[in-house]
């Protein structure tokens, strides 16, 4: 049946909407000025609500009215695992519980401690590659860098960081491949859960140690379902603050130069780059457990609400010159990791990593360039995360 709402609503350009994949940010403008909850109707027959001004998406991100069950929604397939007993899909009062125990492990303190082994796997990394023959900054560097620490993290056994690994891992977030990698998947994990909690948790070993934890623990099924949000999230967002964030670089010279020469701009510089191109376009999952009007519309219960972050990290009533780079933006208060309860548990983490990969990377690549031509960037199409497939530079 054809949802009255959804015949109501203005019908986006069609430029704006097929050059989104590539540059979603004049889409996102047209959004925010004329469309601000945007509704779709989606083939399992629920509507998905896009909400792109700033306010909006600050507010709705920490709204109690928002749950994050998918069960609430009729017809909606959640996940690539089947297994979503994870922060992500928790509501109060079983999200701080779960918070608790993994949030623990990610605290500022205990991320600083870090720097060594990420500034020492980075430099690894970058001397084996030669810059001026050409190096691609995802599958060279950004990908076995992040890859390899949140595994060293998690405490997964060093056999089983390969590139294989990580390709069973990115298949599942690939429709068409999930089901056939769903088993494989399955297996690995309940393997190393079960490896968990036989041997002893090591120092580095987050999943060794929620498996030990005394008293409150974590069920099999929670265990198995936080180690893959943490190995798949804890990786491929920040290779997309690695590529997203050097190609903006590429693409406004003069700020790379101006890091190099400052390197004290390195604070502020990540979080720019953070707000400019987003890693993650879209907050994770919410659904409307109760009817919320929004500029003019309602929202019903059991309808998704996709808060896009990317939009509102770019919207002219927040930011001055929302689209200029400007490395040196104080205060930048961007939502590039979301806000209020399910605020990124990784942000430490991945703002470290960040900045150490900047930094080596300018020193190593000298004067970077891209080595093919703009047009033949490719950007991964997924919807929640902004990211390229390669980023191949000369030095
Ligand atoms: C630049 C890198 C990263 C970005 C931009 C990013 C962004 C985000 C965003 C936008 C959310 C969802 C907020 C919401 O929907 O309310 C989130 C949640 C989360 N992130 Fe990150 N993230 C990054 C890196 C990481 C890393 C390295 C880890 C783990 C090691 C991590 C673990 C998580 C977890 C577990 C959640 C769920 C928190 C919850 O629901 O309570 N993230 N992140």
């Amino acid at each position: 049946m054809v949802d009255a709402r959804v015949l109501a609503v203005p019908v986006v350009p069609r430029q704006l909407s097929a050059q989104r994949g590539r540059d979603p940010y004049p889409y996102f403008g047209w959004l925010r000025a004329n469309a601000p909850a945007l509704p779709e109707l989606r083939a399992g027959g629920y509507t998905v609500w896009y909400v792109s001004r700033y306010e909006d998406v600050l507010s709705l991100l920490a709204d109690q009215r928002l749950s994050k069950n998918p069960d609430l929604v009729p017809g909606y397939v959640s996940g690539p695992l089947g297994a979503n007993r994870h922060l992500v899909h928790a509501d109060p009062p079983e999200h701080a519980r779960l918070r608790k125990l993994v949030g623990a492990a990610f605290l500022p303190r205990r991320i600083a401690a870090l720097e060594p082994l990420i500034a020492g796997t980075a430099r690894q990394l970058l001397d084996r590659a030669d810059p001026a023959q050409g190096m691609d900054l995802i599958e060279d560097f950004a990908l076995p860098l992040t890859f390899t620490l949140i595994c060293t993290i998690l405490g997964v056994p060093e056999q089983l960081i390969t590139p294989a690994t990580r390709q069973l891992l990115a298949d599942t977030m690939v429709p068409s491949h999930a089901s056939d990698t769903r088993e494989q998947l399955q297996v690995f994990l309940r393997q190393l859960v079960a490896c968990k909690r036989l041997g002893a948790a090591t120092e580095l070993d987050l999943l060794g140690a929620l498996a030990h934890a005394r008293g409150d623990r974590l069920t099999e099924e929670e265990l198995v379902s936080t180690a893959y949000l943490l190995l798949l999230v804890g990786h491929d967002t920040t290779v997309n603050l690695i590529g997203n964030g050097m190609l903006a670089l590429l693409r406004n010279p003069e700020q790379l130069r101006r890091l190099r020469e400052e390197p004290e701009l390195m604070r502020t510089g990540v979080e720019e780059l953070l707000r400019y191109d987003s890693p993650v376009r879209n907050a994770t999952f919410r659904v409307a457990a109760e009817p919320i009007s929004l500029h003019g519309n309602t929202i019903q219960s059991g309808d998704i609400v996709s808060l896009l972050i990317g939009s509102a990290n770019r919207d002219e009533a927040r930011f001055p010159e929302p689209d200029v780079l400007d490395l040196a933006r104080d205060p930048n208060e961007h939502l590039a990791f979301g806000r209020g309860p399910h605020f990124c548990v990784g942000a430490a983490l991945a703002r470290l990593e960040g900045g150490i990969a900047f930094r080596l990377l300018l020193d190593r690549l000298g004067d970077p360039r891209l080595a093919v031509p703009e047009d033949a960037l490719r950007w991964h199409p997924c919807r929640v995360m902004r990211g390229l497939v390669s980023l191949p530079v000369t030095a």
